[in-house]
């Protein structure tokens, strides 16, 4: 089987020796895949180099070297900032997640032009990789928006291969699909619509369905696409929690909140994960209950991401002016409300995650949030989930969850209120059926629902 995804399992740096470390890399497509690091299978993963230190590790060898075997490309960096930078993340992801401010962008002009002829080329090399690496008939398991044209492209040169791909975002309905000019979305839709497309919820199927059937005109075949929920990988995450590392990280989380009530987030700082409204919902609470002035702790694990962007760096900004007036409004001489850690540091997220009372996650959208299902299985404190209902999880977890309206801040301060103030038994209860609903599906079980889609 082969994988193929833009950020790869593992992540290079260097000790002090100047010898090149693999890390295993955090995030969604990881946590998904991850069945297939520990099975040692004979995958072969191909992936972005995406450091200096990743190409190194792609000279000397050692990315082939693991418990698989892992090719990382080492793409032209004008081409690949082009490919990264402006079409999926400047781009495709704004589309996808709805968060282009309409007034200002997007702009199809020629620069976006160059950078989709970019994009087009960078699918084209994670194609030819394949191409060379792959058996006769081999599964191929194509992820996520940043490769959204590989699947087309290798139906066209390798008619054996039986190929998925499987989108982790949302999906843009018609009437947001149409921003793109029309050949770059007819060429999206096409390559999505030449085999079997998955998708986390219904929701982003149909939608996708829709952009398609609107975008290719209706004598055009779109097979219908499949739905396959991914779930946390608990023995992982179990691992994590029991270990040192992790209880050192509780315990400097205890040094800076004591026995405080503690609402908790971690995110990439991304305008789709909404942290500054989070913030914002935070000080009308400490505004509307005076009461709570003292007694709760925001601990905000967010960490910088897609630097090569100028509105993640304005964002990056904003939250952090955010934190800053907030405390600066209601900071006492022992009470810091806001505890800002931007480290990306998945051992202290799980420490965070254990620590909670309530769990905030308002994404503007998201694909799923496997967050959300992650808080519950580690939090020993029958913590409270506070969800946007704009997220893939919300679909699986509503029921044990209570809602945040992703704009409404008077709306997400009062739910806040909710979860603080909930009487131990329901907390109790709630935590119960969250762990129970989180836990219904597995890594493996998405894993092998793309696989039994690529079969075919
Ligand atoms: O949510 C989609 C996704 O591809 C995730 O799988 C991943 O965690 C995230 O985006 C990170 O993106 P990037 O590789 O740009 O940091």
């Amino acid at each position: 089987m082969i994988v193929v995804s833009h950020r790869g399992p593992y992540r290079f740096d260097r000790d002090d020796d100047g010898n090149l470390i693999a890390h295993r890399g955090a995030g969604g497509i990881v946590s998904a895949l991850g069945p297939l690091l520990d099975d040692k299978s004979d995958t072969t993963w191909i992936a972005a180099a995406m450091s200096d230190d990743d190409r190194a590790a792609a000279q000397a060898g050692t990315a082939g070297a693991l418990d698989l075997n892992l090719r990382l490309l080492e793409l032209d960096r004008e081409q690949h900032r082009l490919h990264y930078d402006v079409v999926a993340n400047g781009v495709l992801w704004f589309l996808h997640h709805g968060i282009f401010d309409r007034t200002r962008r997007p702009r199809f002009d020629l620069r976006f032009r160059d950078s989709w002829d970019a994009f087009v080329a960078v699918n084209q090399e994670f194609t030819d990789a394949v191409v060379e690496t792959a058996a006769e008939s081999e599964i191929v398991l194509v992820q996520d928006y940043q490769l959204a044209l590989v699947a087309g492209q290798l139906r066209a040169r390798r008619p054996d291969l039986r190929v998925v791909h499987f989108t982790h975002t949302p999906f843009a309905g018609p009437d947001d699909f149409s921003l793109l000019p029309t050949d770059v979305g007819a060429d999206l839709c096409a390559a999505l619509a030449s085999g079997p497309a998955g998708f986390h919820t219904k929701r982003w199927a149909e939608a996708y369905r829709q952009s398609a059937r609107a975008t290719l005109g209706r004598r055009a075949t779109v097979p219908a696409p499949f739905v396959a929920s991914l779930g946390p990988d608990v023995a992982a995450l179990e691992e994590v929690a029991g270990s040192a590392d992790a209880r050192a990280a509780a315990s400097s989380l205890a040094d800076a909140v004591g026995d405080r009530l503690v609402i908790a987030r971690t995110d990439r700082i991304d305008p789709s994960k909404n942290i500054v409204r989070g913030f914002l919902a935070f000080d009308r609470l400490l505004e509307a209950r005076p009461g709570l002035r003292g007694r709760v702790v925001f601990v905000a694990m967010v960490y910088p991401s897609r630097q090569g962007l100028a509105e993640y760096l304005a964002y990056e900004n904003e939250v952090e002016q955010a934190v800053a007036r907030v405390n600066d409004r209601w900071a006492t001489r022992d009470w810091l409300p806001i505890v800002l850690d931007d480290r990306d540091d998945f051992v202290r997220s799980v420490a965070g995650m254990q620590r909670y009372d309530v769990l905030l996650v308002n994404a503007l959208r998201d694909g799923l949030n496997l967050v959300a299902k992650e808080g519950p299985v580690v939090n020993r404190r029958d913590g409270v989930l506070c969800l946007s209902p704009e997220t893939g999880a919300y679909e699986e977890l509503k029921s044990a969850a209570i809602a945040v309206h992703p704009y409404d801040l008077e709306q997400c301060a009062g739910a806040l209120d909710d979860a603080l103030s909930m009487p131990l038994d329901e907390r109790a209860l709630r935590a119960r059926k969250l762990r129970a609903l989180a836990t219904m599906r597995s890594p493996a079980d998405w894993l092998a629902d793309l696989v039994r889609h690529a079969g075919k």
